[in-house]
């Protein structure tokens, strides 16, 4: 990162978000702070920039990876309502929101010395700005922020997330489009279980629900639901007052 962290002691108001692939937690966790007037750290992002590095520069052994992870991050220009990932002059967002970079991030968040190395850069990016950051995630509520304000863990059945990936994918919004018997429907299905199996069994830092996370299944909630539900529980721990 170009800019250097805050310098004052008081620390912005964390959410921590975690749960599966395809939960809608990115869609949602941006909503909530548009409305909020927080910062959204989708820390999917650098997984996935991390991961697209390693393949398309064939980054290999665990001295490499922990060097890129580190130039990486002090090499980072992000901006969160863009979303746009600048790093060695170039905006990678582009490259990351396929399956195939979903994939290759889950695996290389299996190496616990890459979770290590990025553990710094997720802690600035989301302590940095001045009222609150919504910080999403796999393990956010129970290794990057064990003392989060709030933790909240989404899910939803597998069907309807494999479903909700194909909505987002053809750019649809009425479910009766989605054929749930399709190659395309199946597939995705296949990838998202893959992407479970793999993110909660992995030996350092799982996909689990923290002990003292509010666990919101959206299986049957429309999206505007759960961005209610989710601004209830902030106000409920006193968090947010203003609301737009
Ligand atoms: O949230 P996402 O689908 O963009 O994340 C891609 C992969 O990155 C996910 O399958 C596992 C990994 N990841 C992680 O291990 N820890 C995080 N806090 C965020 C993502």
């Amino acid at each position: 990162m170009s800019e250097s962290p805050r310098r004052d002691k008081v620390r912005p108001k964390i959410v921590a978000v975690d749960g599966p692939a395809g939960s809608g937690k990115s869609s949602v966790c941006a909503k909530v702070c548009e409305r909020i007037g927080w910062t959204y750290v989708n820390t999917g992002f650098l997984y996935r920039a991390i991961g697209y590095l390693i393949l398309r520069d064939k980054i290999q052994g665990d001295d490499a990876i922990v060097g890129l992870v580190e130039d990486f991050s002090k090499k980072l220009i992000w901006n969160p309502k863009t979303q746009d990932v600048w790093y060695d002059g170039e905006n990678l967002a582009s490259h990351l929101y396929t399956d195939e970079i979903g994939q290759k991030a889950s695996e290389v968040a299996k190496n616990p010395k890459l979770l290590t190395a990025l553990l710094p850069l997720q802690r600035t990016l989301a302590l940095q700005p001045e009222t609150g950051s919504m910080v999403d995630g796999r393990d956010i509520g129970t290794v990057v922020f064990p003392d989060a304000d709030l933790k909240i863990f989404l899910t939803a059945s597998i069907e309807e997330r494999a479903r909700r990936r194909l909505m987002q994918l053809r750019q649809v919004t009425d479910r009766a489009e989605i054929d749930e018997q399709s190659k395309e429907f199946l597939d995705l299905r296949t990838s998202i279980a893959k992407r479970d199996q793999q993110d909660s069994k992995r030996g350092s830092a799982p996909l689990k629900q923290a002990e003292d996370a509010v666990m919101l299944d959206t299986s049957h909630m429309n999206q505007e639901n759960v961005i209610t539900a989710m601004i209830n529980l902030l106000k409920e721990k006193g968090l947010v007052t203003a609301i737009k």
